[in-house]
């Protein structure tokens, strides 16, 4: 067996940076059809390595874990922007801030929330009327940019504060879009696009700073937490000192700091990294579904089905939203299409071995979403959307990490139940009242953080 995997040829200034840059989905694929298992990319200063088998994706994320840790690209942007919060932060650090934040996303507090998301869901389809055209993608990130705020921070943000986070996550997502230059300018240059990058990073940071400003002082008060009573029976047993405490994560976060295990730096790190992996995630994750849900109507109208039977029973709880199995296949089969990330990370703390292949220390490993779940080896008609691909019979014939839109091993995302809980709260809500026809061009992506339409999403809003 040959000792280095085999990959594609590049140029001999940017290796395979351009390739990447123009259309990273297309060669990404491409690279897993011609070269297997491990493909050997070019793509910067380190040795890249694309996988594109479920197995070792399986041993990177979960069995052999240990072995594998977030890459430092020597990049600061990531870190000026998520610094030590709970995505990129390692070792103990990670170990605290994820032991710390698993109470406000216990399962039973998640339930508790679903009130919270479902009233922001009505106000904000209130303001909808019929023949209207929205940029959903937007509409949807503003909506989950409320709801995270409420659920996680215990506080309320406004329309003004909602439109700035919007605006300047363009210019943070433009700085992580694939630019094969990169390498040569150093991110302190003031180029346009790092003093942008540099700009927005303060401006969210400013509007974290005045939700922490807001909460100052309360961070004991029962009555900030939206879980409300519903929450509390996941603070501890009774007689508990902190049983009656509120656990959103920005209360828990601030009583951390008060007993001096946080600084006033982790906190605003893990607030920005809450704030922006939890929003434009599940947006992103819904406006792919509304997209295919408007091209398969009779999809849509099962959707539909389940939709009016959850609202039936009044203000939309975790429980009503649990019949809704048909929507959730088309939740699993739209991010299988279109999974908001498109891939993972990684890096070898040591050699090791995967397919064969001596993959050395310090290398980036990509492990992708978007080629796995569309690859003809696990999945018949891979371009197809069929939500039926989700009955648990035709699942259980593939392997686990033939699908894996939310990570896996200890990392995996804290935030997973959260999102599904919220994404079917927002279908139930506008499925049950309108239905939305897309009226945009052929959908086109850019892979930034997270895999963006390139473009607006206009839908036309029709009540039903
Ligand atoms: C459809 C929605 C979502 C998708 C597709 C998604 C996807 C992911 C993925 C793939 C990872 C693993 C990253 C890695 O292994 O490098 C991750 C981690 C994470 N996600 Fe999510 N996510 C979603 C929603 C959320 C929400 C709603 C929150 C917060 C409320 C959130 C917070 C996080 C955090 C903090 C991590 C890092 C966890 C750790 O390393 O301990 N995510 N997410």
């Amino acid at each position: 067996m040959s000792v280095t995997p085999p990959g594609p040829l590049g140029d001999p200034l940017f290796g395979n940076g351009r390739q990447f840059a123009d259309d990273p989905f297309g060669f990404l694929r491409a690279c897993a059809d011609s070269y297997g298992d491990v493909v050997r990319l070019d793509l910067g200063p380190r040795e890249t390595y694309l996988l594109t088998n479920p197995a070792d994706v399986e041993r990177v994320l979960v069995a052999d874990a240990e072995r594998y840790r977030k890459p430092q690209f020597g990049d600061d942007a990531m870190d000026t922007l998520l610094g030590d919060g709970l995505l990129l932060s390692e070792g103990e650090t990670w170990q605290r801030q994820r032991t710390l934040a698993n109470p406000a996303f216990h399962n039973r507090r998640i339930g508790a929330l679903a009130g919270v998301m479902a009233d922001h869901a009505e106000s904000h389809v209130a303001e909808w009327s019929d023949g209207d055209v929205v940029d959903l993608q937007l509409e949807l990130a503003r909506l989950t940019v409320k709801i995270i705020v409420t659920a996680m921070f215990g506080a309320d943000i406004d329309d003004e504060e909602v439109k700035t986070v919007q605006e300047n996550l363009e210019p943070l997502g433009a700085r992580f879009e694939p630019d094969p230059r990169r390498y040569l300018i150093p991110d302190w240059v003031p180029t346009r696009e790092n003093r942008e990058f540099d700009a927005a990073i303060d401006t969210l940071e400013s509007v974290i700073d005045g939700i922490v400003e807001r909460r100052r002082g309360t961070e004991r008060d029962p009555s900030v937490d939206p879980a409300g009573p519903d929450g509390t029976g996941v603070r501890g047993p009774p007689g508990d000192p902190d049983a009656d405490l509120p656990m959103d994560l920005l209360s828990v976060l601030l009583r951390a700091r008060d007993r001096g295990e946080q600084t006033d730096e982790n906190l605003r790190d893990e607030l920005v990294t809450m704030l922006l992996a939890g929003h434009d995630t599940t947006a992103l994750a819904l406006t792919y579904a509304f997209y295919l849900l408007s091209n398969h109507p009779e999809a849509r109208g099962r959707v539909e089905s389940e939709a009016e039977e959850a609202v039936s029973t009044g203000r939309l709880t975790a429980d009503a939203v649990r019949g809704m199995e048909y929507t959730e296949r088309v939740l699993n089969e739209s991010m299988r299409l279109y999974p908001p990330v498109y891939t993972l990370f990684r890096e070898p703390k040591l050699d090791v071995k995967l397919g064969g292949y001596r993959i050395p220390e310090g290398s980036a490993l990509m492990v992708s979403q978007w080629v796995i779940h569309r690859s003809e080896r696990w999945y018949d008609d891979p371009e197809t959307f069929d939500p039926d691909r989700w009955t648990s019979k035709r699942r259980s014939q593939r392997p686990r990490f033939a699908f894996f839109p939310f990570g896996g091993g200890p990392r995996h995302c804290i935030g997973k139940a959260f999102s599904l809980l919220e994404a079917k709260i927002i279908l139930a809500t506008i499925c049950s009242r309108f239905a939305l026809d897309y009226e945009g061009p052929d959908l086109s992506l850019r892979g930034s953080l997270t895999m963006h339409p390139n473009h607006p999403v206009p839908m036309r809003i029709r009540e039903r």
